[in-house]
């Protein structure tokens, strides 16, 4: 299959473009599609088949469900048993923007789609070439992270045409993402409103709209029989092919650390504008400036596939423990680590 990209330009979008975009998702095709966290890979929400090809063109384990992205409420309202009120206040405060709720599914959403839960993740993105996407396919598009199962999540077109060219017929490119990690998954069909996957989103902002919030314990233990549950938050994701470890500690000891680790063979070092002159020695690479932390957020997978393509024998991060997005950041870098 020949893989088409189409570079898309938001102050004056391609009408016909995503028309068409919209006619292969409809007639049970897939489209990868820029949002404002990551890249995903789109196919009718609805339609069993279109969910099994995503599985087959990620490689992805069927048990792990999909988000359905809707473009409006009312779309919202046709597919879930019943709209809590928190929904309506998350969504009124967050959306369209990155952030995913956990609801009961109605009969319209197919156990294909949900990986056999009774429950649908939904989000409705702020990329106005997501929206309009959604809108053109028939209002129900779910979409993982266009990679490969494994690999960094794509901040890029190009990232998505690594993984993906000869599997999909089509890619929007919308340039480079704004957030750069995957939305909050909010679930609120527990009796506490439960944060599943951390995000751009923090646990503050979720508790200053419903009061009360907590996170999923586990995300956060150390217990390896107390299980996360979002399906897909307990595979090893992010992989990049070498051996990643994060440094902890007072920052003078975390840099002669690993300057020490970089004497031993081809080593990646993740660092910061603020540390950046103070390693003489490996493939460093620079993924921000503390000062702003999306710009870390933003580079992050892009630097872990940078460094697969250098060919590294061992990589050294900086740890980025903060809470609100530094929270995010950690928890994807733990889980490219092996935790
Ligand atoms: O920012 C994002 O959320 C991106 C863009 C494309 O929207 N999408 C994304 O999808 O990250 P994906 O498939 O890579 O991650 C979805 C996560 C998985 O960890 C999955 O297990 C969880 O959401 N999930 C989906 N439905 C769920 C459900 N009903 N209950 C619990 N977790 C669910
Ligand atoms: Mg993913």
């Amino acid at each position: 299959m020949q893989t088409e990209v189409i570079k898309l330009d938001r102050e004056n979008m391609d009408l016909d473009a995503l028309k068409r975009a919209g006619e292969i998702i409809k007639s049970g095709g897939l489209v990868a599609f820029p949002t404002e966290t990551v890249y995903g890979l789109g196919g009718d929400g609805l339609h069993e088949e279109s969910s099994r090809k995503i599985y087959e063109s990620k490689g992805r384990p069927s048990d792990n469900p999909l988000i359905v992205h809707v473009a409006d409420m009312e779309h919202l309202e046709k597919i879930v048993k019943k709209v809590p009120k928190a929904a309506y206040k998350l969504a009124e405060a967050f959306w369209p923007g990155p952030m995913t709720m956990i609801l009961e599914k109605n009969d319209l959403v197919p156990y294909g789609t949900t990986g056999g839960l009774d429950t649908v993740a939904i989000r409705m993105p702020s990329d106005p070439i997501a929206l309009e996407l959604i809108r053109q396919g028939g209002g129900y598009i779910a979409a993982p992270s266009a990679n490969t199962s494994g690999r960094p999540s794509p901040t890029t077109a190009q990232h998505v045409y690594e993984d993906l060219q000869g599997k999909i017929p089509m890619i929007l490119d919308g340039g480079a993402v704004t957030i750069g990690l995957e939305s909050t998954i909010v679930d609120l069909t527990e009796e506490i409103p439960t944060i599943l996957r951390p995000g751009f989103i923090s646990l503050d902002m979720v508790q200053a709209v419903l009061g009360e919030a907590q996170i999923d314990r586990g995300l956060i233990a150390n217990d390896s029989n107390i299980h996360p549950k979002a399906p897909g938050m307990k595979y090893r994701h992010y992989a990049p092919k070498a051996d990643l470890k994060i440094v902890e500690g007072p920052m003078e000891q975390v840099i002669s650390y690993i300057n020490e680790q970089a004497e031993k063979g081809r080593t990646g070092i993740i660092c910061t504008e603020e540390t950046r002159s103070r390693y003489p020695k490996g493939d460093i690479k620079c993924v921000g400036t503390r000062k702003d932390e999306l710009s870390i957020a933003s580079h992050l997978f892009a630097v872990l596939r940078e460094f697969d393509e250098d060919g590294v024998e061992q990589i050294y991060s900086e740890s980025f423990k903060a809470p609100g997005l530094g929270e995010a950041i950690m928890n994807r870098l733990l889980k490219a680590a092996g935790h």
